[in-house]
């Protein structure tokens, strides 16, 4: 073989090794760019536009402007401390997403509380008409005080995609009684120290003010959350308080940058977590977990006439194989989607505490069976499911 020859025809061997590899899926970057996804696959690698896992945990999600926006969690390898802060992505199709940057940034300042290290978990956007701002609700566990903090973090911004400016965090509705908290609840003295965990006593005692007396003065716990705005443009911040054993709904100030102080707790005692939460036809459907850390179980449903209550709570909306566990997730947002009717999708995590980064997305279709959502399972599905009848 003459030196150009071999020249060519090592040339020509790079070139189809590129392609197998490529084809191969091996350069994810490459595939993804060049393939637009059409479907969801629940529980795998999702590529954003760059081909890279997308990196957005415990996610809330914002129609804006003909474009969804997906805000999230950025995780690392090791830790599910933030060291970024709160990305964003932008989709028109929900099955592509665009990376928009980080949202809002964590702190070099060691003075603020959302300084790097902190834990940031379950960021929501929601829009202001009146005000034109984006504002943000996350949970922030202050640096190296574990999960001990529960406070409730705010940010503003007048763009979708941030950057977003921190307002300040801390407890909820501090000096204020839940509307639904009965004289006798403000006044009685039993104390946490008083009853064991568990008994039907200590229920009880949690559903007469047990935690909120304690924290009256300090504020209420604000961990796991969601923000929801209604139809009449009123917003709710709604989170799992009172040490995670009950949720509270909490009426947000017109422009969403603070509390009123009208605020209800509800399952009193029921530990439920991951609060999502959709309205249709004028009923409120809300989809929690029970109480396992990054473990998963089984989902529960609660549904109330209005934002105030009474709340009801129904069996585990998941059916089939992998119900009682949530299909290994655990629920952060339901979103409505646009331009169908009644097609409301479940968003869970599915979180890899040992390796964040490489947490996955269950995002499954909602049916409705005699009024209420039913969850099952799909290894892959597209948005047609809505205009299907005959699925479940
Ligand atoms: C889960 C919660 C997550 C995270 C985790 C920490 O129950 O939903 O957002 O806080 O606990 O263990």
């Amino acid at each position: 073989m003459t030196s150009n020859k071999r020249k060519f025809s090592l040339l020509l061997s790079a070139i189809v090794l590129a392609v197998a590899i490529s084809a191969s899926g091996f350069s994810n970057e490459l595939s993804a760019q060049t393939t637009p996804l059409n479907s969801f696959k629940p529980g795998e690698i999702w590529p954003d536009d760059n081909g890279v896992h997308i990196n957005a945990h415990g996610g809330g999600f914002l129609y804006h402007d003909g474009k969804y926006y997906w805000f999230g969690e950025h995780k690392g390898e090791r830790s599910n401390a933030a060291f970024v802060g709160v990305t964003c992505y932008s989709s028109v199709d929900l099955y592509n997403w665009k990376y928009e940057g980080v949202a809002l940034a964590v702190s070099d300042d060691p003075e603020s509380p959302i300084v790097r290290g902190c834990v940031i978990e379950r960021p929501k956007v929601i829009y202001n008409e009146k005000t034109g701002k984006f504002v943000m609700y996350f949970h922030l566990e202050l640096r190296g005080q574990g999960y001990t903090a529960a406070h409730s973090g705010r940010a503003v911004s007048d763009n979708v995609t941030g950057p977003y400016t921190f307002l300040g965090a801390g407890r909820v509705n501090a000096g204020v009684w839940p509307a639904n908290l009965p004289e006798a609840g403000r006044t009685a003295t039993i104390t946490p120290a008083d009853v064991r965990s568990g008994t039907p006593a200590w229920r009880a005692a949690i559903a007469n003010g047990l935690y909120i007396r304690r924290d009256f003065e300090g504020g209420q716990m604000a961990r796991d959350q969601t923000v929801f705005v209604d139809d009449d443009g009123k917003a709710y911040h709604i989170y799992a308080s009172e040490e995670n054993y009950t949720l509270h709904i909490a009426e947000l100030t017109d422009d969403y940058l603070n509390y009123t102080g009208k605020y209800i707790f509800v399952a009193p005692g029921g530990h439920n977590e991951a609060p999502a939460i959709f309205k249709k036809d004028g009923t409120y459907f809300m989809i929690t977990s029970g109480c396992t850390g990054w473990e998963p179980n089984a989902a529960r449903l609660l549904t109330a006439p209005d934002i105030w209550g009474p709340w009801t709570l129904h069996p585990n909306p998941c059916v089939g194989e992998g119900a009682d566990l949530t299909f290994h997730s655990q629920g952060t947002f339901i979103l409505p989607v646009q331009g169908k009717k009644d097609a409301f999708i479940f968003m869970a995590d599915r979180w890899r505490p040992r390796n964040p980064i490489d947490g996955r997305y269950v995002w499954l279709p909602i049916f409705f069976e005699n009024g209420l959502p039913v969850l099952k399972w799909f290894d892959e599905w597209d948005l047609s499911i809505f205009d299907k009848t005959d699925t479940l």
